[in-house]
């Protein structure tokens, strides 16, 4: 399974020590994506347990739909490119 996400963010997060859980003494960093505490883990990884192999998702509005296709196109300003 896969799964398409947006993100925003243009620069990297600093760890601090409040962003440490006071009771596991650890950081979670989310690595599915569905985070609404991005980029911390809040158990929205939950959401995932069900996907079936081979199957990309799209989670959007709280809900989640296969995703059938995905259509690239040229960018026609070019900043893409390097
Ligand atoms: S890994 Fe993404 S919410 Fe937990």
């Amino acid at each position: 399974m896969s799964r398409l996400v947006e993100l925003e963010g243009t620069k990297p997060r600093k760890l601090e020590p409040s962003d440490v859980d006071p009771e596991k003494g650890n950081v979670a960093i989310c690595q599915c994506g569905l985070s609404a505490s991005f980029p911390f883990c809040d158990g929205s990884h939950r959401r995932t347990r069900d996907e079936e192999p081979g199957v990309c998702y799209r989670y959007e509005g709280g809900e989640r739909r296969r995703v059938e296709a995905v259509r690239c196109v040229e960018d026609p300003t070019g900043e893409s490119e390097q």
